[in-house]
């Protein structure tokens, strides 16, 4: 299969995504295809050492480069301040210099705390997103946003900061456990929600493929999920409008993933499958979309697997009101007013301003007990 390239233009600097299998084979070609072959850095998942960074390092030892690796523990609390003290000590200790690389090696933790270390090295090196999870290679690889959690929430300490290329190796994904695979495919399916019914047909007819990995209907749906972000984000990196699209879904998912502790008990892609399910229901109630556009996600999520209920997760919420009080710390909201992107069809998506907290606090405490 020829690999397929996405170019994403921004402010910053354009770069291409490029899609493939086996890529991490020839990845020096691809580094130096972009000058950067001298010294590289690589952060990577204490996860992933054996199966993709001692391939790596090999592949860009055998080119000439001279490597550093900083290896840190799998899961959100890496993205600390505590963290990107360590990486960036250990780099500037390597004597990293600004035409060097960073790679980042790992899924969504290891892309944000990696493109904030990059974005702060120096005051600002290259780096390389090498995405090893679904999730990772349609969403956080692509767009340039890094970041870090704080006490006050997740990846409110951050930045935009452009890669310079993105390397998606669908190898990379032959080994990721169903459920980690499916979380990611919630952001595929956004992206049809949000802006483009066809892509959300497709999508209806090819699932039973996609939950067996067919390789080109994957390829296919990576692409398109790229394509559709890189048009997004060119148009608005800084997330001043039409990027807060991206977030649908995100309002309930977020507020549910923090409630839940981050853990094992909802993964962000499976909190963002209910949380666009509410954001369509919110939309029905509000007689903004119609109920055949409400059943066709729902109906797509729950063969997808998804659970699209959030009395499921009763056990973990106190209450509405607990989740209205993370979702009003959200980040899209604006002069202390939230904001909701909701439906008007599947395809037609906008930014909703005019929320009434108490409509959507009596919506939340009826979702938590209706259990029809
Ligand atoms: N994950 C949403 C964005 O990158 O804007």
């Amino acid at each position: 299969m020829k690999p397929q390239i996405v170019t994403v233009s921004t402010t910053q600097h354009n770069y291409p995504i490029v899609i493939g299998r086996g890529l991490i084979a020839v990845a020096d070609t691809y580094l130096l295809a972009n000058g950067a072959l001298r010294r590289v850095c690589i952060l990577c998942d204490e996860a992933l050492v054996d199966r993709y960074l001692e391939p790596l390092k090999n592949v860009l030892q055998n080119a000439g480069a001279e490597i550093c690796c900083m290896i840190v523990p799998s899961g959100e609390k890496s993205k600390s301040i505590e963290y990107v003290h360590k990486v960036t000590e250990k780099f500037l200790e390597f004597g990293i210099e600004r035409q060097d690389r960073l790679i980042c090696l790992g899924g969504g933790v290891i892309g944000d705390l990696g493109g904030l270390c990059a974005s702060l090295l120096l005051r600002g090196i290259p780096y390389i997103q090498i995405p090893t999870t679904l999730l990772a290679q349609v969403d956080s690889s692509v767009g340039g946003k890094t970041g870090i959690n704080s006490l006050s929430g997740k990846n409110l300490i951050g930045s935009f900061y452009q890669p310079e290329l993105v390397l998606s190796d669908l190898q990379m994904l032959d080994s990721l456990p169903h459920r980690e695979f499916m979380a990611g495919y919630a952001e595929i399916v956004k992206y049809g929600v949000i802006g483009d019914e066809a892509f959300f047909t497709y999508l209806e007819n090819n699932i039973e493929g996609l939950k067996k990995r067919d390789d080109t209907i994957l390829a296919y749906v990576i692409e398109q999920s790229c394509r559709h972000k890189a048009t997004i984000v060119s148009q608005d990196v800084h997330e001043k409008n039409i990027r807060a699209l991206l977030n649908l879904g995100h309002s309930f998912g977020h507020a549910i993933e923090a409630i839940c502790g981050y853990s094992n008990h909802i993964l962000h892609g499976e909190a963002v499958a209910l949380g666009m399910v509410l954001a369509a229901r919110y939309s029905k109630r509000k007689e903004l979309c119609q109920s055949c556009d409400v059943h066709r996600i729902e109906t797509h999520l729950q063969q997808a697997g998804f659970d699209i209920e959030l009395h499921t997760y009763k056990k973990y919420i106190k209450d509405a009101a607990q989740i209205i009080q993370f979702m009003q710390k959200d980040k899209k909201n604006k002069t202390g007013r939230m904001r909701l992107i909701l439906l008007k069809s599947i395809g037609k998506s906008f930014m909703y301003d005019d929320v009434d907290v108490e409509d959507v606090h009596t919506f939340l405490q009826e979702q938590l007990t209706n259990t029809i």
